[in-house]
């Protein structure tokens, strides 16, 4: 076999065996050939799953966490993956709580077993039944701005319960992240700006016997890579915290710092193409790009790391949420996508795939990059190919990533690709443009191990509602 052109690769769930890629010791060819068989056209693209990394994911948090002796907390963000097998799995390694950014995602959150009161409801605008259904369940609720403050009222006096609430908190901290990935910045629509936090706690002091006000949430964005701007973060928290105290709640003992935490490239990249992701800027991966992302190389923070940071900054018997999203689902997950053809235009080579931007939205979004390589790796190395690596929707944004270089000479139509740390921000996104199908995902459980856990969608399906 010729020598291997990707490093042996790092995360414990995913490795490439004799040139071929394996997630928990089963050959994804296999899993590919199976499929196949079992489902035809509609097995491919598909999302594939490690549970060992997700447990892996989990437990990096929960040891992180054992440092504050029961007094740091575990949320899973279900906006980043919200398929239940995911849930499950987390739920089983270790998470405590479930944040959830709907009313959706709330009940499914307690359908997953989460106990009402360990969810939180997040949101800049919430219908009157999201609330219900965390006022009625004593959930905690974000408060974010003064007319969300006025329905929690509203809704805990018509059911005369006390809400359990945070003050969600907006305390202009730069992420240093991709403008739609910052959340705490003056410009941005999420939270209670600083000037206006007195006039919010008034307001919710006038309804004291229906509110109590448990604490202060923050988040300051996402794909972070300085664990600095969470200290900036537990500093503005605690003041808040005081601030909240001050008014009436003395017994408030929670911050809530988000989620946020980077992630690696996690896959076999190749050499030279190290990097974090996000960092680069626009939309694509061109040469200034690459230059770009090489120039801001950083290495990402583990959760051990972050805690660690704030942890002295931690006021005495405070509980500290953390609510990952992505660090705990990203890079347990894959999206194996077959080569339906190689096309040139002008000084471009086209690989066509037949997963795009309604399974991987987020090159298009925010240039995001998501590492891709051969599922088999070629066996020929003199060769190499730099390529616009394309999905088939009928739009010029729909894209996996620009000037890529791959290993080895373009690949072969039938044969397949992986796009990596798809675990996060990728299923949960999907849309059906173009009438595509929901891509199915797989969870995978070891060797011989694995389990449908979406099953492929048919246009019935898709247009089933419209009817
Ligand atoms: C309030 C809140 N908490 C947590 C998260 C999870 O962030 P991440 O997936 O980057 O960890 C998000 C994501 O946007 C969020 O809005």
């Amino acid at each position: 076999m010729a020598e291997l052109l990707i490093d042996e690769y790092v995360q414990d769930g995913w490795k490439y065996v004799d040139g071929t890629l394996h997630c928990d010791g089963l050959r994804l060819e296999r899993l590919r050939k199976e499929l196949n068989d079992r489902f035809g056209w509609a097995a491919s693209p598909v999302f594939v799953y490690s549970q060992s990394t997700l447990i892996q994911n989990v437990r990096h948090y929960t040891n992180a966490l054992e440092s504050l002796g029961g007094l740091g907390v575990l949320s899973y963000s279900i906006k980043a993956n919200y398929n239940p097998r995911i849930i499950a799995t987390l739920r089983e390694a270790g998470t405590t709580m479930a944040t959830c950014v709907s009313g959706n995602e709330l009940q499914l959150a307690i359908q997953m077993g989460f106990p009402a009161d360990q969810t939180i409801l997040n949101g800049t605008g919430k219908h009157r039944w999201e609330v219900e259904l965390a006022v009625r369940g004593n959930s905690l609720l974000n408060i974010d701005s003064l007319f969300d403050a006025q329905l929690v009222i509203t809704v805990s006096r018509s059911l005369s319960v006390k809400a359990r609430v945070l003050l969600r908190i907006n305390p202009n901290v730069e992420a240093g992240t991709h403008p739609y990935l910052t959340t705490a910045h003056a410009a941005s629509k999420f939270g209670v700006d600083d000037t206006l936090v007195d006039k919010v706690l008034d307001e919710l002091r006038g309804a004291k016997e229906n509110i109590d006000v448990k604490g202060v949430h923050v988040h300051i964005g996402s794909a972070i890579t300085r664990v600095e701007a969470y200290a900036d973060l537990m500093i503005a928290s605690t003041q808040t915290l005081n601030k909240i105290r001050g008014s009436g709640w003395s017994g408030a003992n929670i911050i809530n710092l988000g989620g946020g935490l980077a992630v690696e490239f996690s896959s076999p990249l190749p050499s030279g193409y190290k990097g974090s992701q996000e960092v680069g800027k626009g939309n694509a991966w061109t040469k200034g790009q690459k230059a770009e992302t090489e120039k801001h190389k950083v290495t990402t923070p583990s959760p051990k790391e972050l805690v660690g940071a704030v942890t002295p900054l931690l006021p005495d018997n405070v509980t500290l949420i953390l609510e990952p999203g992505r660090s705990l689902v990203a890079t347990a997950g894959v999206v194996v996508t077959e080569v339906l053809g190689v096309k040139c235009s002008g000084e471009r080579t086209f690989v066509v795939v037949d997963a795009a931007m309604t399974e991987v939205i987020r090159p298009a979004l925010y240039g995001a990059i998501h590492p891709i390589t051969y599922l088999s790796l070629p066996t020929r190395t003199q060769e190499s190919c730099v390529a616009s690596i394309v999905g088939p929707v009928c739009e010029s944004g729909d894209f996996l990533a620009h000037d890529y270089p791959l290993p080895g000479p373009p690949p072969m139509t039938g044969s397949a690709l992986a796009v990596w740390t798809t675990g996060a921000y990728c299923a949960s996104m999907a849309s059906n443009f173009n009438l595509r199908p929901q891509a199915m995902e797989v969870m995978v459980r070891g060797p011989d191990s694995y389990e449908v856990i979406r099953r492929p969608q048919h246009l019935a399906d898709i247009i089933r509602a419209c009817l």
